[in-house]
């Protein structure tokens, strides 16, 4: 199709430009709070609000701060949140049996929000990283991450979180063959509604930084991820994994770091018209929010700005920890 336009002075572009209720009239993109989903960090404790250092305003929170900052979230109309635990590091081992501990916090505050908050949605990562004495998301034998001794592991914590009531599991693990093991053991546990939001196209980035230290497996991991996370480089793989999850059955995709990778989203949501969101990780949150201390950049425009161009690329959603103050703004 050819794009028709008439030539100057016929066609004024800024005409269109010229005052904001005509830009807000054909404005192709809008935020609103139902795109968000809030990640949030849970700790051991009663009463605990840790900060992390390298996620300026952002903190590890006692189950019982989790439940609290959940019903704050429900009532700015956030429609899901992601829990993230930051496990004690006696419970950590190379099995990674904490990971399906019906009892381990991200179990134990789901079902505390649940109970409370049947209408906000749960969102739990699959991956066995928080739980592994190594910090690798798969359990680890002679140096190499093991791919199908892993899927039992994840099978076990996918069931377990299912149990207590998590509606998302976000398998971010990228094993091969996770997202069928998960679907096919939610079916056979009669678990025929909760959802899978595939992390399928999670590049082994350095945007992760302050994350790891947020659930301290930063100085555990040795080496990196590189053998199963994706070649920053690559997009046609990329594509190729998403095709694979939603043919294993996935419902919802997730593509992950966000803003460097704005082109998979675009392209993925042109493709496959499936659900597709962006997660906006740790180290583009502390970029932003280290600017924004300095007054390099001013913090609202900036964090709207910033959430905004996943919109625009296709994104049907966001995972930022910027969640709670974007709704705050929008509720305004
Ligand atoms: C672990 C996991 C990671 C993130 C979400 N789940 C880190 C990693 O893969 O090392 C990163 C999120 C962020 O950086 O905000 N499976």
């Amino acid at each position: 199709m050819q794009i028709v336009s008439s030539k100057f002075p016929l066609k004024r572009s800024r005409r269109l430009r010229s005052n904001s209720w005509i830009r807000e009239l054909i404005s192709e993109n809008s935020l609103n709070v139902d795109d968000l989903i809030w990640p949030i960090f849970v700790r051991e404790g009663i009463n605990i609000r840790e900060p992390i250092l390298s996620l300026p305003g952002v903190q590890r929170l006692s189950v019982d701060n989790v439940l609290e900052e959940a019903k704050k979230a429900y009532d700015l109309g956030i429609k899901c949140i992601a829990l993230f635990p930051c496990t004690p590091e006696n419970l950590k081992n190379e099995q990674c049996d904490e990971a399906w501990n019906p009892d381990n916090l991200v179990n134990k505050a789901t079902r505390k929000i649940k109970k409370i908050l049947p209408n906000l949605g749960v969102m739990l990562d699959v991956a066995l990283d928080p739980y592994n004495l190594l910090g690798h998301d798969g359990l680890v034998k002679n140096g190499k991450i093991l791919n199908d001794e892993t899927l039992d592991a994840l099978e076990k914590q996918a069931i377990e979180h299912a149990k207590n009531g998590a509606d998302i599991l976000g398998p971010s693990d990228m094993m091969d063959g996770r997202i069928y093991r998960i679907r096919e053991a939610l079916e056979k546990n009669n678990f025929k509604n909760t959802l899978i939001m595939s992390y399928s196209a999670k590049f082994a980035s350095s945007f992760y930084g302050p994350f790891r230290d947020a659930v301290k497996a930063n100085g555990k991991l040795i080496g990196d991820k590189k053998t199963y996370q994706l070649d920053i480089a690559n997009k046609n793989e990329a594509i190729r994994e998403i095709a694979l999850d939603i043919k294993e059955g996935a419902d919802m995709i997730l593509i992950k770091p966000g803003m460097p990778y704005l082109d998979i989203c675009s392209t993925v949501k042109e493709k496959f018209k499936v659900p597709t969101f962006a997660y906006q990780v740790s180290g583009e949150y502390s970029m932003l929010m280290s600017a924004i201390q300095n007054n390099y950049l001013k913090k609202e425009d900036t964090i709207l700005e910033s959430i905004l161009c996943f919109k625009r690329a296709g994104c049907d959603g966001i995972v930022s920890y910027f969640a709670p103050f974007i709704a705050n703004f929008l509720n305004k």
